[in-house]
């Protein structure tokens, strides 16, 4: 069966010490609560990683995970992080591609396949992100924009890499707007997805890829999304900030 995961990505919200607070809520309630085998990922700032590391040591559910990673390996780039460091201090995923990423920072696909080099170099599990604007969905393009996407970012890579990463789903006009897509919706996204790996690299591998679908997810409407049989899990923004919403989120399979 492939991995169920809920990954909260914090975006560029919390002090340190708020971080903190919410990573040990969080850590109580999920070994309190949690009975399934479910992974959790926490996406905190960087400057947080390593405090929040020492918080979930000792959980076997939980793990770190960073927002972003730089597309060169080291050297003279002020202000960038790479997946190297990333993982001398123990984080586990690096989210890449994010919508945010790719509009506000012009991430191009190109770079994207660096991260995702990089970050598999490194031991690093990517959770990629795809994911269409409005107007593409209102044109009714959005399957063939998104495939596109992944093909371009990604086909490049082995079926031995492939199998390494993690996908999300997240289309632009559900994040941050409280405007989630159906059930439906996600699970026709996903099937498709799906099925554009299966042909490029087999069944088999494509059944194994966790999918998860971002956008507006919430407590309310995560047992909706996570009962459909190509949405593996999710990928958590504003509600990932408050303990008790997120923790309901990851018990909602
Ligand atoms: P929201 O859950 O706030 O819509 O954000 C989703 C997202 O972008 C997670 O990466």
């Amino acid at each position: 069966m492939r991995k169920r995961i809920v990954a909260g990505n914090w975006k560029m919200n919390l002090t340190l010490e708020e971080g903190q607070k919410l990573t040990s809520e969080i850590t109580n309630m999920v070994n309190d609560e949690l009975n399934e085998e479910i992974t959790v990922v926490i996406n905190p700032p960087f400057p947080h990683m390593q405090a929040v590391k020492k918080l979930i040591d000792g959980s076997k559910n939980i793990f770190l995970g960073a927002q972003n990673c730089s597309d060169k390996a080291s050297g003279a780039f002020t202000g960038e992080v790479s997946a190297t460091i990333l993982a001398s201090f123990g984080a586990s995923y690096v989210i890449i591609g994010h919508s945010e990423r790719r509009e506000y920072f012009n991430e191009t696909n190109e770079q994207l396949t660096e991260k995702v080099k990089l970050a598999l170099s490194n031991n690093l599990t990517p959770i990629f992100c795809c994911g269409e604007p409005l107007e593409i969905r209102e044109a009714g393009t959005h399957e063939a924009y998104v495939t596109e996407q992944l093909t371009k970012a990604l086909f490049g890579f082995s079926a031995e890499e492939m199998q390494r990463l993690v996908l999300a789903y997240e289309p632009i006009w559900a994040i941050g707007t409280g405007r989630t897509a159906s059930s439906d919706q996600a699970q026709e996204m996903h099937a498709a997805i799906r099925n554009h790996f299966a042909a490029k690299y087999g069944d088999s591998l494509a059944a194994g890829l966790s999918i998860l679908y971002g956008g507006s997810c919430k407590p309310d409407n995560a047992q909706d999304l996570f009962s459909k049989p190509d949405v593996d899990g999710g990928l958590i923004g504003g509600a990932s900030l408050k303990s008790r919403d997120f923790v309901d989120i990851i018990k909602s399979f």
